[in-house]
């Protein structure tokens, strides 16, 4: 029998490929951009198997083209890429990589929150451009974390880790999340449970880690924003749609949010120019599980989920 093919929509650090290479036909998408969904659509014909990242937008249309497809793994923990309904209909598996990304995404979460508080790049730019006129008592004064309120929303793995991290920085921490933490839980990690409205009004520090779902999608919008503590920061290395982007930027130019970290975006790779011309917020290009050996670990969870899927064998990490 032929091996089976797998398409790979890019390359990838680590072993990975050697793994899927040893098994199958692999064909790998060689340049340094992502496939346009048309592309995409060309390339996954007789592909049984489909190794994705977040940034290929696996859709309805995708799926009806690829009448062998039995199994995608995708690249991330998020699979909000992906129509999962679609791909149910069709008993195509679909696996994620939980866990391996958390303490990245944890630590990440924090560079913003440091940057944006202490206001890091605005200082790197400062003296960047020649303009260090040395110490000074009013000098990009920054806010405190010591004794604030971190409000995390969403509690799974990576809002349990921000929160971890909590204490170094002698921050109180609330949550929120669909599925309240065990007593236990709440005790080891010192966090006390809110109502979403009683968060935005009680944290000085909100950080986000929920999946883009239909239930997530801007989740915080003009009302929710308002709610919100009136010099109060926000952090997003989830998914940019869970706020309303418009929403956002108006909070920031009233002054009610006195900053924002930001590492995704609604419509990626698109960055509002707005947001751009503001000094008060620190943008990064989705890189939160950016390290290499994240990336590395990443890439050969997917493959690994591949395999077992295509050799018929339980994943751990099937969402669908
Ligand atoms: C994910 O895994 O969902 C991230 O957004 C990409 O690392």
């Amino acid at each position: 029998m032929p091996p089976l093919r797998v398409l790979v929509t890019r390359r990838l650090p680590g072993i990975a490929l050697s793994m899927l290479e040893g098994r199958f036909h692999v064909d790998l998408q060689r340049s340094d951009r992502s496939l346009t969904t048309g592309e995409l659509r060309l390339r996954i014909r007789k592909a049984h198997g489909l190794l994705c990242l977040p940034s290929d937008r696996v859709d309805r249309s995708v799926l009806e083209a690829a009448p062998l497809l039995r199994a995608i793994a995708n690249c991330a923990v998020g699979v909000d890429n992906i129509d999962l309904d679609e791909a149910r209909r069709r008993g195509i598996g679909v696996t994620n990589t939980p866990g391996v990304l958390t303490a990245a995404t944890a630590d990440l979460t924090w560079a913003l929150i440091l940057a944006v508080t202490r206001r890091v790049v605005e200082g790197d730019r400062l003296v960047r451009a020649g303009n260090f006129a040395g110490w000074s008592p009013t000098l990009l004064l920054g806010r405190s974390l010591e004794g604030k309120v971190l409000g995390v929303v969403g509690m799974g793995r990576i809002g349990r880790a921000v929160a971890k991290r909590a204490r170094a920085f002698s921050m109180e921490v609330v949550y929120f999340s669909r599925t309240r933490l065990r007593r236990q839980e709440e005790t080891v990690l010192g966090a006390h449970y809110l109502p979403l409205k009683r968060l935005l009004i009680t944290a000085d520090v909100l950080t986000l880690h929920l999946p883009r779902t239909p239930q997530t999608k801007e989740l915080l919008g003009f009302q929710e924003l308002a709610r919100m503590k009136h010099g109060a920061f926000l952090i997003n290395t989830s998914r940019g749609d869970i706020v309303h982007e418009p929403a956002l930027i108006g909070a920031l130019r009233s002054g009610r949010l006195a900053g924002a970290g930001l590492d995704v975006y609604a419509r990626e790779p698109k960055v509002p120019a707005r947001l751009r011309r503001m000094k008060q917020v620190v943008l990064l290009p989705h890189i939160g599980s950016a390290t290499l050996e994240t990336r590395e670990a990443m890439a050969t969870t997917a493959a690994r989920n591949l395999i077992a899927m295509l050799e018929r064998k339980a994943s751990p990490n099937q969402v669908a």
